[in-house]
């Protein structure tokens, strides 16, 4: 299996129909990753001359993707960036206003089963969590900031509603170099409850961690305030979360752009995924789509 193959696209169907790619249009993914739904776009611009431009923070995506959408030659140009600075990567580009831009939030799978990333709690490796560049890492979080601070980290990025005995356990167990290490840490301090754990008791910790380090609510709330400048009007806007807090800012600033008549909300509903693909896919479980349309 090539590299890109690893991470599955969500909800490619759906964000393509929202998306409504027109074959000549300019289009932005500014979470390229492994290119699955950006090579689903291009191949639509293929047929009419469009662009397409495709954002990620993170150089590893950037090079996988890079290998997967080379068939689309110049119809595809990657850039390296956070997506809170959407205007300036769309100014650097040199292209007109969009007629579309997606983001696929959160975590590739390639990025996940990296155990040097420190993604993820099932196996050991660093403490890191960075998803592009930047100083701060996990191990800096969870070896030095205060109890109190880290409870109230753990309970508003992670909705971990035993925040206060997770953030007691780790100052206690502290310094801690590897994510199995603090994953074993964090589920001690869990009440167990037999049977009733549906999800593994580092999950949330694990979130609010990833979220803090890659201030990826921030993030969102910055490409949400900035997009519509580097859209062309009737574009669409489509966003796929994984997280209820991210799916809150979109649905907020979706709201705020229809109250004062800069965009119409085009999903009245949050759309989630089909029976089907959620069986053959997991990652897609928690996946929830929002659309709009510039007005
Ligand atoms: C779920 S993956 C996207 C997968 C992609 N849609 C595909 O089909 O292969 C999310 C990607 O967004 C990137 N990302 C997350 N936050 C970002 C941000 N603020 N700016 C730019 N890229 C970001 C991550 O590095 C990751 O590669």
């Amino acid at each position: 299996m090539s590299e890109s193959e690893r991470h599955r696209p969500v909800m490619v169907r759906e964000a393509l129909e929202f998306l409504k790619v027109q074959p000549d249009g300019i289009y932005i993914d500014a979470t390229v990753g492994a290119g699955g739904h950006a090579a689903e776009i291009l191949k639509v611009l293929q047929r009419g001359g469009g662009t397409l431009l495709g954002i990620d923070r993170d150089p590893n995506a950037l090079r996988i993707a890079q290998e997967r959408l080379a068939v689309f030659g110049e119809r595809v140009k990657l850039v390296e960036g956070n997506f809170a600075e959407i205007d300036a990567l769309h100014a650097r580009s040199l292209l007109p206003p969009a007629a579309g831009a997606l983001a696929d939030l959160g975590l590739s799978s390639m990025q996940l089963e990296d155990d040097e990333r420190g993604f993820s709690f099932s196996r050991p490796g660093p403490l890191d969590m960075r998803m592009g560049g930047g100083k701060l890492t996990a191990e800096e979080i969870v070896n030095h900031l205060p109890e109190r601070e880290l409870a109230d980290l753990i309970f508003k990025f992670g909705e971990e509603r035993h925040s206060r005995r997770v953030a007691r356990a780790i100052v206690k167990a502290r310094p801690f170099r590897l994510t199995t290490e603090l994953a074993q840490v964090v589920t001690r301090a869990i009440p167990s409850r037999a049977g009733l754990h549906q999800i593994h008791p580092a999950t949330r910790t694990f979130m609010a961690l990833r979220l803090a380090v890659n201030q990826e609510l921030e993030s969102l709330e910055r490409f949400l305030e900035r997009v519509l400048v580097v859209l062309e009007p009737g574009a669409r806007v489509v966003v796929i979360s994984f997280h209820s807090l991210e799916d809150r800012i979109v649905k907020e600033s979706f709201r705020r752009w229809q109250r004062v008549g800069q965009a119409r909300i085009l999903t009245k509903h949050v759309v989630r995924p089909t029976a089907e693909e959620t069986e053959g896919n997991p990652r897609s479980r928690s996946a929830k789509l929002r659309a709009a349309e510039k007005v």
